[in-house]
């Protein structure tokens, strides 16, 4: 029997409760499909930050390389630890140290689900870059706190980064169907984002089957509103892919059904899957988050292990449950109770 090590990595506020949900909705589809998932848990997060300096340990990174895929909820508590801190010292690190440089988040309604948009189908895979860019890190303060403070933060553009990710929005593209949106801001950014819309074109050439359109940011966040269904693989760097997938939660119905996975494509290091939404400190006590992104992230997870039926099962399980009413309306259904239903559909 195939038994998969997965590093999980909870995290804050609700991500506890969502990997919960979802490791054992994760764990009774395996069951089902023979095969095993070795769970082996990470209490790295804000209290572990509290608890020893730091967000993990300084062999954090080495320790979770020898992982199958690692299962996140959420980082986060800026209550107590500011964000900049928590977030660079795990999730983003994690990211970049894994050459995860693909974010894959689909936005669809899922069955049952009628969304702000009253019910128009949509089915848009956003790509986002997810290693450079906006999120490079580069930059300082100078004469901080006096009348002369000047802040820099530098986006960091690389061929090898911008080609990487292109080409494989033109992969997913011509898997699908073949047609691909590039979203910059080249109108304003006339370097970083004329470069990003060079190398579309260039690439463009190599895939004569895929219609690519270059769309500017602004003009997307409207689109992906007024007109969902004319786009099909959306393309874009880290911050505008950040931005808009938070959109595309909303479109779909909510940040609880927006589900992702960050891909290292030439599996040399192990891929991250977590939903789209953070740590919900407004929420995190109720009880009521949504699992399904979580959920639906796992099932991302099956699928990228090659546990094709079972991550089919899954998806299948979260639209039987949605297409009877529960779980579709934020705050209604307990995340007890739509996690109960997810594992009984299955
Ligand atoms: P958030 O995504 O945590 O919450 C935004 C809104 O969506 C809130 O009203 C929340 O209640 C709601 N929401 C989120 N998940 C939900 C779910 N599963 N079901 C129902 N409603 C849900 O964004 P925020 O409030 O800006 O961030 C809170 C913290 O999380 C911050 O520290 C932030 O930096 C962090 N964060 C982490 C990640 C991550 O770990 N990948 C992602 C986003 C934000
Ligand atoms: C996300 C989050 C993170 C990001 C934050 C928490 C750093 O918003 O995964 O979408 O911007 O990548
Ligand atoms: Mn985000």
């Amino acid at each position: 029997m195939t038994t998969h090590k997965i590093a999980l990595i909870p995290g804050d506020g609700i991500g506890r409760d969502m990997v919960a949900a979802a490791w054992s909705v994760l764990q009774k589809a395996a069951g089902a499909h023979g095969f095993g998932l070795e769970g082996t848990d990470f209490p790295w997060s804000c209290a572990f930050y509290k608890e020893t300096g730091a967000m993990m340990p300084a062999d954090g990174i080495e320790t979770l390389r020898s992982f199958d895929a690692i299962l996140l909820g959420a980082v986060g508590w800026p209550a107590e630890v500011p964000d900049s801190v928590s977030l660079h010292g795990l999730l983003l690190p994690i990211r970049k140290s894994f050459v995860q440089y693909a974010n894959i988040r689909p936005h669809r309604l899922l069955a049952g689900v009628e969304g702000p948009l009253k019910a128009t189908a949509f089915d848009i895979l956003c790509i986002r870059e997810n290693t450079e860019g906006e999120y490079s890190g580069a930059g300082g303060r100078i004469h901080q706190g006096t009348d002369d403070e000047v802040a820099v933060e530098t986006s960091i553009f690389t061929r090898k980064g911008v080609e990487r990710i292109l080409r494989f929005a033109f992969e997913q593209a011509r898997a699908r169907r073949k047609k691909l949106a590039s979203v910059t801001k080249s109108n304003a950014q006339k370097y970083s984002m004329v470069f990003w819309d060079d190398v579309t074109k260039q690439l463009s050439a190599e895939y004569p089957d895929v219609e690519v359109t270059s769309y500017h940011i602004d003009a997307m966040a409207a689109r992906m509103v007024m007109a969902p269904e004319t786009l099909d693989v959306v393309v874009a760097s880290n911050l505008f892919g950040d931005i808009l997938t938070d959109l595309g939660a909303a479109i779909q119905g909510g940040l609880g059904f927006a589900a992702s996975a960050n891909i290292n494509p030439e599996r040399n290091a192990p891929s991250m899957f977590e939903p789209v939404h953070g740590s919900a400190p407004d929420i995190a006590h109720l009880g009521i988050a949504n699992p399904i992104a979580t959920v639906w992230s796992g099932a991302m997870m099956l699928d990228h292990l090659g546990e094709k039926a079972a991550a089919a099962a899954v998806m299948k399980a979260i639209e039987a449950v949605t297409a009877s009413g529960i779980g579709t309306v934020p705050g209604k259904d307990k995340t007890d109770a739509i996690t109960a239903a997810l594992l009984a559909a299955l």
